[in-house]
């Protein structure tokens, strides 16, 4: 396939239909302008069952969500005009989706979801998939079992992983979800900001002669990882022991050169190809951190529930395909009724970093200025993703949630079962959760706070949330859920027409970074910049003598 390949474009006639269609939910927009959810309750006794699904041991809530059938049906026929099915079946077969970067978008591979006989530059995927992931558990096993050992043959007892964005963005969350799964083995770290008080805390209470370095990077080209790593193999070469970099820095990265040439051994390198997005690669090689903390079978578990959605993903129609569903509802509450953030509100203690990790999938995305063949988008293509934790939230920012005049769509991810000892404080922390998207729906009757300081109290309700419950917090279902926002991700991102593969925006600032940094550091003079870059820098630069 290539980029003229069905889902890459649309015809003309898809284009009118699209125009028809979206004319027709902006009349439906209209039509339930007035109408209240608890009504629609009220009215279909069965609404709650039939807008929840069940896939990939998630129970995903759609019905408190401002959608009836004729929405719903309306959304799905936009999906269908806008090539959703034919962009899911093309993503699965290797075409070129990321079409300004001439590549194919296939991090499903990583989960064993394409055919067996499929190729990509020439190269079998699974077999290239497999090769390496094989490479990297066997690793991994060893590490763990001290049979990888330390310059000093010690047992390595720390890993600190190096990345930034999507290089640590899905390891970090993960290895952090699952912290219920560590056995101990390894103490696992990361580190992204060019800042180096994150790194030099970090390494502070860590002992350079018992812990791996794993620098990850894509490109291999990203400056605060490499400004990072060089301070990093400083620090294991400030033990006196020089074959410390070779036995315990690594790389996890799709450039062999570049890693090469910053000193670190080919053996040492665990690569992952272009076709495998910064911010899809979790289930790459960039797992690894992941595989050191939880060991080879959960991190199977992990790539296996991924795999669960990708098949639901693949094979289900456009009105039972859960995270098309999602994506269709994210557009209509975003494009349609205007609502311009979307909230991601984990209770669960371990899975707080979700909502970063969202916004860099969504945002750097689908946060596009241009339609996959250059034309200006009419429309915003991502709503603003953020979040924390539950309960903490609810007495931070739920104040707005419910009273403020501007509606935000809150998505409650949820574990059924906990993995602690406490059913009690896990009661309580589900009854909040469940609690807080029945105050959204339902709001405080008018009639009890309409007039003085009841005024105060009042809560308009009927506002919008999904609730996404997992089964329990595991490595499978864990995958599944990460797998379902992805797959979201791309379908409003087909839907808007856009490439949600590239990220062009990000250049611009890494670009402006290394021209201003000369007069940052004295060795350019400080000119040809607007006033106000030249007056920060001014204040900002140190000056010959200050420490
Ligand atoms: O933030 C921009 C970006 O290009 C992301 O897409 C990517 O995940 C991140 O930088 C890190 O890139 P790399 O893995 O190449 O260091």
């Amino acid at each position: 396939m290539n980029k003229n390949s069905p889902g890459a474009g649309l015809t003309q006639s898809n284009r009118d239909q699209t125009t028809r269609i979206r004319a027709d939910l902006a009349s439906l927009r209209e039509d339930i302008r007035g109408e209240r959810m608890l009504d629609w309750f009220a009215a279909d006794p069965a609404r709650a069952e039939s807008l929840t699904f069940k896939v990939a041991g998630l129970t995903v809530d759609f019905s408190k969500q401002r959608v009836n059938a004729s929405v719903l049906s309306k959304l799905q026929a936009l999906a269908a005009s806008t090539g959703v099915e034919q962009a899911i079946q093309a993503m699965f077969a290797g075409a070129v989706l990321n079409n300004t970067e001439n590549r194919a978008v296939l991090h499903v591979a990583l989960r064993g979801s394409v055919d067996d006989d499929l190729c990509v530059d020439g190269e079998n995927v699974s077999d290239v998939v497999t090769t390496e992931l094989e490479r990297m558990l066997a690793a991994v096993g060893k590490i763990r079992s001290g049979d990888w050992s330390s310059v000093t043959d010690r047992k390595i007892t720390d890993v600190v992983n190096l990345g930034i964005g999507g290089s640590d963005l899905g390891p970090r969350m993960l290895t952090q979800a699952l912290t219920p799964f560590h056995d101990g083995q390894l103490r696992v770290h990361f580190v992204a900001n060019v800042d180096a008080h994150e790194l030099l805390d970090t390494l502070q209470s860590l002992d350079a002669e018992t812990t791996l370095i794993i620098v990850a990077s894509k490109s291999f080209g990203t400056e605060e990882t490499l400004a990072n790593a060089k301070i990093a193999k400083n620090w294991l070469l400030d033990t006196g022991h020089s074959e410390i970099v070779n036995q315990q820095m690594m790389a996890v990265s799709s450039n062999v050169q570049r890693v090469v040439d910053f000193g670190i051994a080919a053996d040492r390198i665990f690569q992952f190809r272009d076709w495998v997005g910064g911010r899809y690669s979790v289930w790459s090689v960039v797992g690894m951190p992941i595989a050191l903390a939880v060991g080879e079978d959960n991190f199977r578990k992990l790539l296996r529930g991924a795999n669960l959605m990708d098949r639901h993903f693949r094979e289900e129609p456009l009105h039972t395909n859960v995270p098309v569903i999602m994506a269709l509802i994210s557009i209509w509450n975003h494009n349609f009724l205007g609502y311009g953030s979307q909230a991601v509100v984990p209770y669960y203690h371990f899975l707080q970093r979700l909502p970063q990790y969202l916004q860099q999938a969504e945002m750097e995305s689908n946060g596009k200025g241009v339609s996959r063949d250059g034309e200006k988008l009419l429309e915003p293509c991502s709503p603003v993703v953020w979040g924390t934790a539950g309960t903490d939230a609810q007495h931070a920012y739920f104040q707005m949630l419910h009273q403020g005049p501007e509606a935000v769509p809150v998505d409650f991810v949820l574990s059924r079962r906990c993995l602690h000892t406490e059913p009690d404080s896990h009661v309580r922390l589900l009854t909040h959760a469940i609690a807080q998207s029945e105050a959204l729906l339902c709001g405080r009757s008018e009639s009890d706070s309409r007039s003085g300081s009841a005024a105060h109290k009042y809560c308009p309700g009927n506002r919008p949330s999904t609730t996404v419950l997992l089964e329990q917090a595991d490595p499978e279902n864990l995958g599944a859920l990460l797998a379902l926002y992805e797959h979201k991700i791309f379908v409003q991102g087909q839907i808007h027409g856009i490439n949600s593969f590239d990220q062009f925006g990000v250049e611009l600032g890494k670009q402006l970074a290394s021209e201003i940094r000369p007069m940052m550091t004295g060795s350019a003079p400080l000119q040809g910049r607007d006033a106000s870059t030249l007056g920060l820098m001014r204040l900002c630069r140190i000056q010959p003598g200050e420490s």
